[in-house]
């Protein structure tokens, strides 16, 4: 190809795309890019084509060989660590993360993300302040997001109760994690008296907005339930638990603000392979939990498996995340 050849593709590829005529655009910038791979306009324009025809993750994967390519003293790292991941680079996402610690050491975003890449220094649970960074910056977001990642863990909570323990309005129901309050609805039904504690205080002012809690508390889940002294008949974790690593713990502080005989209904991410622990901290920076160490804590918690279904938690990159939904139940 001559060296003027991807200038030629690149304007063609343009004005097809002036003339809506993307599918063609997308051809010639495949045959650009098949002789420089690293024309970092071309990967940008064909990601955009691609997503604005329905091919997003195949998009996303172009725009992020773009980004990659590009001066990482300008990135954000966490920005970066993502393109790395997204391409399935995890070595290069390892190093990112590495080099952000070492710039920031006391950087819970990158301390933790390093922690997944790298198997070091794994925490117990996601720290807190790597929670309210997270979450705090995602709340906005986040309805919208969970939308567009076909996330119904909410629901699933709802059928699984209705199924075992019709609703009746007359129970003292927690919401663990309540974040912007998408379960809240789900589970008023059986709600007496609702109240959602979520560490991220932004999270927690869009659950307002909600007019669904009886009571919202900012505060860690398990400094919640040492010091509550409230006992509950339902308890709830929708997608809380991604971020506790060793379930025993926090399975062992809801048992013990369990009114005799109340229910606990939560999901995990399944972990397909077992490791020693039973649980890891994944590339996604959640934590992902193997059954038998689900089915251990519980017992050791003293509760009893009522129902365990397997569920797509969400989807992410056209992929489904494989969960298990769970209901157990305190001695009666
Ligand atoms: C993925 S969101 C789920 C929110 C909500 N339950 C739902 O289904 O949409 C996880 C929530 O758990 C909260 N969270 C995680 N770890 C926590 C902890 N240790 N204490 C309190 N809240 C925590 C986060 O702040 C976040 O709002």
């Amino acid at each position: 190809m001559s060296a003027d050849r991807p200038s030629f593709l690149l304007a063609q590829a343009q004005t097809r795309l002036r003339f809506a005529q993307a599918h063609d655009a997308v051809l010639l910038l495949r045959q650009l890019l098949a002789h420089d791979s690293a024309h970092v306009a071309a990967l940008e324009l064909l990601g955009h084509t691609l997503s604005s025809i329905g091919q997003a993750i195949e998009g996303a994967r172009f725009l992020c060989q773009a980004y990659v390519l590009q001066d990482p003293a300008a990135q954000p790292p966490r920005m970066r660590g993502i393109a790395f991941y997204i391409l399935g680079d995890i070595a290069q996402a390892r190093e990112v993360y590495r080099q952000w610690m070492l710039a920031e050491a006391d950087n819970p975003v990158a301390r933790h993300f390093f922690a997944a890449f790298s198997g070091e220094d794994v925490p117990p649970r996601a720290s807190d302040d790597f929670i309210r960074e997270t979450f705090d910056s995602y709340a906005l977001r986040f309805d919208e997001s969970l939308r567009n990642l076909a996330y119904r863990i909410p629901e699933e909570i709802a059928e699984l109760l209705a199924r075992h323990a019709p609703a009746q309005a007359r129970w003292r129901v927690l919401d663990g994690g309540c974040g912007t309050g998408l379960s809240g609805p789900a589970l008023r039904p059986w709600a007496a008296h609702l109240c959602g504690v979520d560490l991220s205080e932004h999270m927690v002012q869009r659950a307002q907005l909600l007019d669904c809690y009886d009571q919202l508390v900012v505060a860690e889940l398990g400094d919640f339930l040492r010091t509550s002294g409230a006992r509950y008949d339902l308890i709830a974790y929708a997608d809380t638990l991604i971020y506790f690593g060793d379930l025993a713990p926090v399975l062992q502080q809801t048992a013990q603000c369990l009114a005799p005989g109340g229910w606990l209904v939560f999901n995990t991410e399944l972990q397909q392979f077992e490791t020693p622990a039973g649980f890891a901290l994944a590339h996604s920076g959640r934590f992902q939990h193997h059954p038998s160490h689900i089915a251990a804590c519980l017992q050791q918690a003293g509760l009893q498996v009522q129902a365990c279904v397997n569920v797509t938690v969400r989807q992410e990159f056209d992929q489904g995340v494989p969960g298990q939904l769970l209901l157990a139940r305190s001695p009666a």
